[in-house]
């Protein structure tokens, strides 16, 4: 188990007439190595929850356990913290300050005091890992990329640390299905590398939601649902309650499962459930 929570709870201006609940007795646990996929309508809490994960909000009450200990939020401790988990926010781009591409993809290792000469090789890993790594954009200031290149040198900054668990809060919004297909392939490569965990935040079953071993889904502040494709994907009627509607074909191979054809509950792309339809004709043509 790599983090887990305990009756975990957050509320936006506590004590004032403004309170808000946005997070309510979360009982969770994310293994290291998985690709865990947070789901839930718009205002249910999930940026919530990847902030308070990545230590930049303390729970109101309730805890946080990475790795069996429970965060005590330390000054060494969040540093620690900074060090092993990258951090991407929703529309991180708003977040660049440097002058130029090459000192925003430095900043945190030269914040770490890394030798030049390893900050120098980070940039360019990084840069490289995201497919930035076009010489001519290094002396750019990040605010002349395009939108899809802004999300790609924000995901470069924070892999300039070298992260073991990667928070990524709707990182596909915005870019175009070439910049997607690149992002989801980066993911799974990270993700292969062993005890490499990736939690992706989405709105929307869309593709990213396909990548996840794993699904945690929330709900007004409560976690509605945690569990494998398999167990998520056979409550269809309770994700479409709280606004995650499955995709067409997805509710096709409900139909076909509930008629008793031997598909798995698993979130379908069009491609996929073609596969998964012929390989059945296949063998039920077979004499
Ligand atoms: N800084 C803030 N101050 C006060 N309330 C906030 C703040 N940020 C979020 N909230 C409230 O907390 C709740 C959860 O918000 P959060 O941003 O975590 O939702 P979300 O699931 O990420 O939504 P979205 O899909 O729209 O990004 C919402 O009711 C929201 O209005
Ligand atoms: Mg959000």
């Amino acid at each position: 188990m790599l983090i887990c929570t305990k009756k975990l709870s957050y509320t936006y201006m506590p004590g004032t007439s403004f309170k808000v609940e946005a997070l309510r007795e979360i009982d969770l646990s994310i293994d290291r190595g998985s690709f865990t996929v947070l789901l839930g309508p718009s205002g249910s809490g999930k940026s919530t929850l990847l902030q308070l994960l990545g230590g930049l909000l303390r729970p109101t009450e309730g805890a946080i356990f990475i790795d069996g200990r429970r965060l005590q939020y330390r000054r060494r401790e969040l540093r620690e913290l900074r060090r092993r988990v990258g951090l991407v926010f929703q529309e991180p781009e708003r977040q660049f300050f440097c002058e130029t591409l090459y000192d925003e993809i430095a900043f945190a290792p030269r914040n770490f005091a890394l030798p030049p000469g390893t900050v120098k090789e980070r940039v360019e890993q990084a840069l490289q890992q995201v497919g930035l790594d076009d010489p001519a954009l290094l002396q750019r200031s990040p605010f002349q990329l395009s939108a899809g290149q802004q999300r790609l040198a924000a995901i470069a900054a924070v892999l300039a640390m070298q992260p073991r668990l990667l928070l990524l809060d709707e990182p596909t919004a915005g870019l175009d299905q070439a910049g997607q297909r690149k992002l989801f392939a980066l993911l799974q490569q990270l993700n292969r590398r062993p005890g490499f965990t990736v939690v992706v935040v989405t709105h929307r079953l869309d593709r990213v939601a396909s990548l996840a071993d794993y699904y945690l889904v929330l709900d007004r502040g409560g976690l509605l649902m945690e569990g494998s494709p398999g167990e998520i994907f056979s409550r269809a009627e309770e994700l479409h309650r709280c606004g995650l509607s499955l995709p067409p074909v997805m509710l096709l191979m409900h139909e076909l499962i509930a008629a008793g054809l031997p598909f798995s509950p698993v979130l379908y792309s069009i491609e996929e459930a073609r596969r998964e339809i012929n390989a059945w004709r296949k063998k039920v043509a077979r004499p």
